[in-house]
């Protein structure tokens, strides 16, 4: 089958109970992690390129590889999501040139600026069958000792989210409920906890509706471990709950989206081989190894968090 929208995923995955992942590709060993777990799981995947993406692969490149996939695997639904559209050009850019699916990170703006560029982008993309992510609220790390106003605003305003799906016209909303991106997410020695208030008054406003959480990556202490024991340095990675996001996937959330724990899972096999073989020196074999982690850290997510197998 071709690249498909969201639309049919995300409607069943609202009605089944389980999410769909949302995971960002960058080069063809991470293409291929993800699509051959996806495949190996029957699971339905978005593979989601950002503007650093593009910009290092080049998005030819990555529509190629994506489409190259998709050959080896006709049998699972793939979407090709632009990951933080910055503004209308980036995302018309995608629309016009094989994504099936663009975000529009309208989020930093005002309210109005943010309904005025979400609704432009989602007139051109749906005039080309093309489907839309919006973002409302500012997506950040919870820091236990933030003043109440400022906490406030980190998280997304219930009150906002009816006005703005409809007045934008967008089919999926991006909401703040506590995760936030990269691997530092929280605090050292403070329990994360996502705000599950937040997503239920914001399901309760908009029923059926699919809702997406960025910053999703748990960052799996054994990967840490792995990196630091062969030569890296990364202290205090710390990441969203897997229990908490698959509690999520059963509710209103169809769409979560997942890096940086395939960044560590790559870095950690590149590190560990280095260190087990200082004579190689052919990418084949160390970017393998990244590759095998890839593929064991999506095919784990998708059985044991998204709950996404099995659904082909
Ligand atoms: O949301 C951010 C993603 O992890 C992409 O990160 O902009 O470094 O490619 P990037
Ligand atoms: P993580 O950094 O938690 O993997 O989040 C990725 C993301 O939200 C991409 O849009
Ligand atoms: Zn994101």
């Amino acid at each position: 089958m071709p690249l498909v929208t969201s639309t049919e995923m995300f409607k069943k995955a609202y009605d089944g109970g389980y999410a769909i992942g949302a995971f960002n590709i960058n080069n063809m060993e991470i293409v291929q992690g993800i699509t051959d777990a996806a495949a190996a799981l029957k699971s339905p995947v978005i593979l989601q390129a950002s503007a650093g993406a593009r910009k290092y692969a080049n998005s030819v490149y990555l529509v190629k590889l994506v489409d190259a996939a998709l050959s080896l695997h006709p049998e699972v639904p793939m979407v090709l999501h632009l990951d933080h559209g910055a503004d209308f050009a980036v995302c018309k850019d995608c629309v016009d040139n094989g994504f099936t699916s663009v975000m529009i990170d309208y989020s930093g703006h005002s309210f109005e600026e943010n309904i005025e560029e979400s609704r432009k982008v989602a007139e051109y993309a749906h005039e080309h069958g093309v489907v839309v992510e919006a973002e409302l609220g500012t997506l950040s790390g919870v820091e236990d000792d933030v003043a109440v106003d400022a906490e406030k605003a980190l998280y997304t305003d219930p009150d906002q989210v009816e006005e703005f799906v409809k007045r934008t016209g967008v089919d999926s909303l991006a909401i703040a409920i506590g995760t936030s991106h990269g691997a530092y997410k929280f605090k050292p020695g403070t329990k994360p906890q996502l705000r599950f208030d937040v997503l239920a008054e914001v399901s309760r406003r908009l029923p059926g509706f699919p809702i997406v959480l960025h910053g999703s990556s748990s960052v799996p202490q054994e990967y840490v471990k792995i990196i630091n024991e062969n030569g890296g340095a990364l202290k205090d990675a710390i990441g969203v709950p897997e229990d908490q996001l698959r509690e999520a996937a059963r509710g209103a959330v169809c769409k979560i989206n997942i890096d940086s724990d395939l960044r560590l899972g790559m870095t950690a096999g590149i590190r560990q081989h280095f260190m087990a073989h200082p004579d190689h020196f052919d990418p084949r074999q160390y970017i393998a190894d990244g590759r095998k982690n890839v593929y064991d850290i999506v095919a784990h997510k998708i059985k044991d968090v998204l709950g996404s197998d099995n659904k082909i």
